[in-house]
C-alpha cells in the first residue's frame, strides 16, 4: 500500500521530482516484499444498523513465517484507544487462546489462514469508531504493524448519507489513479526488485510458494487503497 500512495504522489509531481519519487517507490515497494502486513480487505469500513452483528476483519501475512506473534484489536474511545482484545500466536497452524477485555466481542478468525477476525455482536451506538489491528512479529524484530478499520452505526441503513458517498468516491479515484502510477513504474520496480531477490532469498524461499515479486506486488495492489479523506 506503501507503494501506492508513492505512486499517487507521483502523478502529481513535476518532472523534476518524479527521478526522487520513483526511488522513493520503489524502495517502499521493496520494504513491502519482506515483514508482516496486516490487512482489512478492500473496504476498510462497514456500516450497520444498530442492534446486528458485524464481523470486524483482518489478516496477517508474514513471507518469513511468523513466532510468538502478538496481535491485539485496540477500539479508539475518544483518543485513548482502549484493549479489545489480544493473544500470541505461536505458529501459523495454533488456534490461539484470546484475552478478551470488551463485551459482546468473539475471536472467530480462529487464526486459519492468518485470519484474527472478530465479531462483535449485538453492536450499540457507543460502538460505532476506529477499530484498530495490531501485530507484532518478533522474527522480524518486534516492528510494529496495524491498520485501522471503521465501524459506522445507524438506526437504519440510508444511502443518501453524503459522506460516505464522497469516501467511496474519493477512494474510487484514488485506485484508478495509483493503478495508473503502478503500471508506469512496474516494470521497473520489477527489475529491481528482481535484483533484491538475491538478498531476500531467504524470505521468499520460505515462503511455502505463495508469494513471489509479481504476486507481493498485485497483491498490495489488490489490497491497497489511498486511506479515504472527507472533505
Ligand atoms: C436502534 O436504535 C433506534 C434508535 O435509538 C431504536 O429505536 C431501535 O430499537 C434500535 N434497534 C435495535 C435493534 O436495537
Ligand atoms: C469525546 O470527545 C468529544 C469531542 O472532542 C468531547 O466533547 C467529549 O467530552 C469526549 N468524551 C469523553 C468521554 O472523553
Ligand atoms: C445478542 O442479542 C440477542 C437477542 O437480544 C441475545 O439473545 C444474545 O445473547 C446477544 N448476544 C450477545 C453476545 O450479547
Ligand atoms: C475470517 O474468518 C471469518 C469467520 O470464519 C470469515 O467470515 C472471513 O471471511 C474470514 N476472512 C478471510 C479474509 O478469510
Ligand atoms: C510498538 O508498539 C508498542 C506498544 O504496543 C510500543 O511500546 C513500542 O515502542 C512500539 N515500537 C516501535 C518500534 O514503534
Amino acid at each position: 500500500m506503501e507503494v501506492q500512495w508513492a505512486g499517487v504522489e507521483l502523478l502529481r509531481m513535476g518532472p523534476q521530482h518524479k527521478a526522487m519519487g520513483l526511488i522513493f517507490s520503489i524502495m517502499l515497494a521493496a520494504w513491502s516484499v519482506q515483514g508482516l502486513e496486516m490487512s482489512v480487505g478492500k473496504i476498510p469500513f462497514l456500516q450497520a444498523v444498530n442492534g446486528s452483528t458485524v464481523l470486524l476483519p483482518c489478516t496477517y501475512l508474514s513471507c518469513i513465517g511468523i513466532q510468538d506473534l502478538y496481535f491485539s484489536w485496540q477500539f479508539n474511545d475518544n483518543g485513548t484507544m482502549q484493549k479489545v482484545c489480544d493473544s500470541v500466536i505461536a505458529s501459523e497452524l495454533v488456534t490461539p487462546h484470546v484475552n478478551i477485555y470488551r463485551e459482546r466481542v468473539e475471536f472467530i478468525g480462529k487464526n486459519i489462514a492468518g485470519n484474527i477476525s472478530i465479531l462483535l455482536w449485538n453492536i450499540t451506538f457507543e460502538d460505532a469508531g476506529q477499530y484498530t489491528c495490531f501485530g507484532r512479529n518478533p522474527k522480524e524484530k518486534g516492528r510494529n504493524h496495524s491498520t485501522i478499520f471503521t465501524l459506522y452505526v445507524v438506526d437504519e441503513l440510508r444511502v443518501v448519507d453524503n459522506t460516505l458517498t464522497i469516501i467511496i468516491a474519493s477512494a474510487v479515484g484514488g485506485s484508478i489513479a495509483a493503478l495508473m502510477a503502478f503500471m508506469l513504474i512496474k516494470n521497473f520496480t520489477l527489475f529491481v526488485l528482481a535484483k533484491l531477490e538475491e538478498k531476500n532469498k531467504e524470505c521468499l524461499v520460505t515462503s511455502s510458494g505463495i508469494d513471489n515479486t509479481e504476486n507481493g506486488l498485485s497483491g498490495s495492489k489488490a489490497d491497497s487503497k489511498p486511506t479515504p479523506k472527507r472533505k
